[in-house]
């Protein structure tokens, strides 16, 4: 998504690219990226290959459980805000009354899953020669890193920008 363009987005228009921007993209790196790490540490002498890999199904559980509150509740709530702010003025009826507190939810989770994340870095500083020098080890590391680049990206746009404008319009609305 373009800088200059993603806080003009319509709410359903933000919340659609997201979803097959971000969280597909997640869809697929979770599962790739524990195989990656369950064969890593397949090999692994480090004590802490195995925690990564117990750290990392941690991880994606909470990404799972957060994404399918964002696809399935909370986006569906916030794509039906724009309809209450053009003629004839009516709100859409959704599961929420309003979205200060599912929004609330989805900040603070977002704040724990980048708690997790770092707690797999450190990890992953524990692990020592030969593993830290091996190839699949290399990989891990290389995927690991793309993976913090677009989830850290992900909660920005969605902190900084969506949820915000959520906020605004359904304080205009309600
Ligand atoms: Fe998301
Ligand atoms: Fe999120």
């Amino acid at each position: 998504m373009d800088r200059t363009d993603e806080g003009r987005r319509p709410l359903d228009v933000m919340c659609t690219d997201i979803v097959d921007r971000y969280h597909a993209a997640l869809h697929r790196s979770l599962p790739q990226i524990r195989a990656w790490l369950t064969a890593f540490a397949r090999e692994a002498a480090s004590p802490a290959a195995r925690e990564m890999c117990e750290v990392f199904a941690e991880l994606a559980e909470q990404i799972h459980s957060h994404l399918a509150k964002e696809e399935h509740l909370v986006f569906p709530a916030l794509s039906a805000l724009p309809g209450a702010d053009t003629p004839p003025f009516l709100r859409p009826p959704t599961t929420f009354a309003t979205v200060l507190h599912p929004i609330r939810v989805l900040e603070a989770e977002h704040v724990r899953i980048e708690q997790t994340l770092g707690r797999l870095h450190e990890l992953a500083l524990a692990i020592t020669a030969p593993d830290s020098l091996s190839v699949p080890f290399r990989r891990c590391m290389t995927e690991l890193a793309e993976f913090d680049r677009h989830l850290r990206e992900h909660h920005r746009i969605e902190n900084e920008v969506l949820f915000p404008r959520a906020l605004e319009l359904e304080r205009q609305v309600l």
